[in-house]
């Protein structure tokens, strides 16, 4: 049975829709399952809106264009759930036997990505939630997959990840019990000795995610997708869209308009970026493939591209610089030029030299001309980024694919190309080019017809660089002179052998003339 025929009449329940992925996974759902009979979005309500408000708000977006081409009525596939997973709205609709009966597939997407998101948000979200969704998944008679979307951080302090859950040493129950009783600032005191040897509360959390999957959920038909860093889309629904500014987006932000210049991290280490649609794909197989193979373990996919066609920050360094000169954004605050460096001196000096100086001159500029200071305020956040960045840029992980392996040999043909989810065929610079593209287009609302302007602000801010580097320099030669005598001694050296270079020009030049 080919994938797009597995999901033929069958109800398809997506809790997080509302997300990056979430969005694509419906649009890819319907794009691609031609038959497929129902989407379920669970959504909450937010800032007044009900759920059917925001399910119109998304498929007005334009990640839904394509689709509207090809099927003009798509919206009456879907349908709004109204649901919070951390309260009594999933209770009443897991007691809605109509409905529970009707869902064949639950994708879990709802979840935090803010890696240093307090430890109680994350908390409830990625553990207290999961555990609510499991609770409700376990009243779906009709349930074929469960497909819950962790990260491959959840592991990152292993430096080898197998396709297997590695359980906490503590229950999660007995950290969610903090929740009932501990203060909040007691809680991010708690934080760092809580999260042990992870990075951070969101690899914590999801970690503590799996941990509960297995001990509740082992028996339900359980897929766990381990993406890694989700970037832009690779091919679908069109090159470079992405929506949401997460980990590389800032970066390439930050860099293309010119801040960030130093950063510290090894050249060679991989950062590893998955593609959005690849992501989407693997969702939509390895629920396919679940019920293909009838598996009673919890199977575990790796999303990553890390161990198959591997990307390196010293690649990053170089494209995003080209590529920002070549595409510049708007509005750039110096001429894009990005330098990676493992040294922590070296790193510590840029960002004196290149950060703070420019930034505290800006500003005071600005304040002199009665504008509100702003650059030292932009800094402050990217050193912020980069502080939370700082472990993926100077780790690195391998993992082992034999899932992804044995689902794509599964796949046949037709499958392979629709649903497509083999990182190998990326072109690097191709992708990190859309990526910047999309980034200016879709998430800065920049118009590709101020390329032209973008580059002439470019070329001025290169001008007043050199302007700026010849006055320094001339500064600070007068300076030497006015100071030091073996400096005065090496001026007049220098200037009388200039002189008598110009003598010997001319008179050279004069005889020539009379010959
Ligand atoms: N993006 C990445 O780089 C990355 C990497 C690894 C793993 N992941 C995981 O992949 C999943 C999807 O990520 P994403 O990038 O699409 O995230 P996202 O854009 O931040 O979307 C998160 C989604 O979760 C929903 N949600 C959060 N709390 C909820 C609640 N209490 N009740 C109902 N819905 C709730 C949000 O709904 P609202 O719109 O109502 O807020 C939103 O739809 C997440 O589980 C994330 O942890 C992401």
């Amino acid at each position: 049975m080919s994938i797009s025929e597995f999901y033929r009449e069958k109800n398809v329940l997506i809790t997080g829709a509302t997300g990056f992925v979430g969005k694509l996974l419906i649009e890819k759902l319907l794009y691609s399952c031609e038959r497929l009979a129902r989407v379920y979005c669970l959504i909450r309500e937010k800032n007044g809106r009900s759920a059917e408000e925001r399910l119109n708000e998304i498929i007005s977006c334009k990640v839904f264009d394509k689709l509207r081409k090809k099927e003009p009525s798509f919206r009456d596939r879907l349908v709004a759930v109204s649901a919070n997973i951390l309260d009594s709205s999933l209770d009443t609709l897991a007691a809605n036997d109509e409905f529970t009966s009707k869902i064949n597939v639950v994708f879990h997407l709802a979840g935090t990505v803010d890696l240093d998101l307090d430890l109680k948000t994350s908390l409830l979200t990625n553990v207290l939630g999961l555990r609510r969704v499991i609770s409700f998944s376990r009243k779906l008679p009709n349930l074929e997959a469960f497909v819950h979307v962790s990260s491959v951080y959840a592991n990152s302090d292993l430096s080898f990840i197998d396709e297997r859950v590695y359980p906490s040493a503590v229950q999660p129950q007995k950290i969610l019990n903090l929740l009932e009783w501990m203060e909040d600032d007691w809680m991010k005191m708690a934080t760092k000795k809580l999260i042990g040897e992870k990075p951070n509360t969101f690899a914590y959390t999801k970690w503590l995610g799996e941990t509960l999957i297995q001990e509740e959920a082992a028996d339900l038909p359980v897929v766990i997708v381990r993406p890694s860093t989700i970037g832009a889309a690779w091919k679908e629904p069109f090159a470079g869209w992405v929506e949401k500014s997460s980990g590389p987006c800032d970066l390439f932000i930050a860099a293309g308009r010119g801040y960030l210049r130093s950063m510290k991290g090894e050249g060679q280490s991989v950062l590893d970026i998955i593609p959005v649609d690849i992501v989407v794909n693997l969702l939509i197989s390895s629920a396919w493939q679940k019920t293909n193979t009838g598996d009673e373990k919890i199977s575990i996919y790796h999303c990553t591209t890390g161990g198959l066609h591997p990307f390196r920050w010293s690649e990053m360094e170089n494209f995003v610089t080209l590529y920002s000169k070549r595409i510049p954004f708007e509005g750039a605050f110096r001429r894009p030029n990005l330098a990676l460096t493992s040294n922590s001196l070296v790193h510590d000096y840029w960002v004196f030299i290149s950060h703070l100086i420019p930034a505290y001159m800006t500003d005071a500029g600005l304040a002199l001309i009665g504008q509100k200071p702003r650059v030292v305020n932009v800094y402050k956040k990217i050193h912020k980024m980069l502080s939370s960045l700082e472990y993926l840029t100077e780790h690195e992980w391998k993992c082992t694919y034999d899932n992804v392996i044995a689902l794509r040999n599964s796949t046949k043909d037709t499958d392979s190309q629709t649903f497509y989810f083999d990182p190998r065929g990326i072109h690097w610079p191709t992708y990190i080019e859309n990526y910047l593209i999309g980034t200016k287009k879709y998430l800065l609302n920049e118009d590709l017809h101020g390329v032209p302007a973008a580059k002439q602000h470019l070329k001025l801010l290169r001008n007043i660089r050199w302007c700026t580097n010849v006055i320094i320099a001339v500064l600070f030669w007068r300076l030497l002179i006015a100071k030091s005598q073996p400096a005065r001694n090496l001026w007049f050296f220098v200037l009388s052998l200039a002189a008598r270079f110009v003598r010997f020009f001319r008179l050279s030049s004069s005889t020539m003339i009379k010959q």
